[in-house]
């Protein structure tokens, strides 16, 4: 063998090396259309849009996430894991895709790639006491919010926060507010209006939104084949009414990006 040729296979070997170690082999459309069978991963802690009703597995989004792998012509199997290990599997390649209520940022999209999104929704203030509404009257409050949040992030930023307490399940920080344990908690819109829905007689009291944000689910960084078969299925769905149903059932209004 030449020596030019030599070291062209050692390269090879090396980087298809290197990939194996990283597990940076992400699988393709194709490869998922063959098996019949996308593995997605979710929470299952964050009602109504992924949680547990008893041991199914159900919500906004995974309904969703079932019309759209129906159309996308696969099955899913539910991968159910704690929030902070969603995106990082991708990198992995654990499973295919995540949908767990992401709100598309920068940040994030440094790490993964993000579908079309599902929904657009916001954080919001959600308090007993009923002089805390704003972003502004959390100045010198204590405020509960799930770790590795977007909710977390706007929080830190909010000026004269006396603290920022986080809790690894979202339903944890809705506890610390109805325990007094802290002055507020910032979640999802929805989420909270769920909760109050849920518990009208808590005292828990919905403020403003103090930012919003377009959720997507997300695919490994780069994996534009599964994204785009993903991102067709659900114009399909948003364009045959299925999607407005759905919504419909959920929020008794349509919750996509306008
Ligand atoms: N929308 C927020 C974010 O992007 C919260 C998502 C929480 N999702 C969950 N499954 N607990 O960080």
């Amino acid at each position: 063998m030449t020596q030019p040729g030599k070291w062209i296979r050692r390269g090879a070997l090396i980087a298809v090396s290197l990939m194996a170690a990283l597990g940076a082999q992400a699988r393709s459309f194709d490869d998922i259309k063959k098996d019949g069978k996308i593995l997605v991963a979710t929470e299952g802690q964050f009602p109504p849009f992924n949680y547990f009703q008893g041991t199914k597995l159900t919500g906004f989004e995974v309904e969703l996430a079932e019309l759209v792998a129906h159309k996308m012509g696969v099955t899913i199997e539910w991968k159910a894991l704690g929030f902070d290990a969603l995106l990082a599997g991708l990198r992995q390649d654990r499973w295919d895709l995540v949908i767990a209520s992401h709100g598309v940022t920068d940040e994030r999209a440094k790490a993964v790639t993000f579908a079309n999104p599902h929904y657009c929704s916001g954080g919001q203030v959600i308090a007993l006491d009923p002089a805390i509404r704003t972003g502004a009257d959390l100045a010198g409050k204590v405020v509960a919010v799930q770790t590795g949040t977007t909710y977390l992030e706007s929080v830190k930023k909010l000026p004269g926060i006396k603290e920022v307490k986080n809790f690894p399940k979202d339903t944890d920080a809705r506890t610390a507010l109805l325990s007094q344990r802290v002055d507020a908690w910032v979640s999802d819109r929805f989420v909270a209006k769920q909760a109050l829905a849920a518990a009208p007689n808590a005292g828990m009291k919905a403020g403003e939104m103090v930012f919003i944000e377009r959720i997507a689910a997300a695919v490994a960084k780069g994996n534009q084949s599964v994204a785009a078969g993903y991102n067709k299925a659900l114009a399909e769905v948003m364009a045959d009414g299925s999607y407005a149903a759905l919504s419909k059932k959920y929020f008794n209004e349509d919750v996509r990006c306008k």
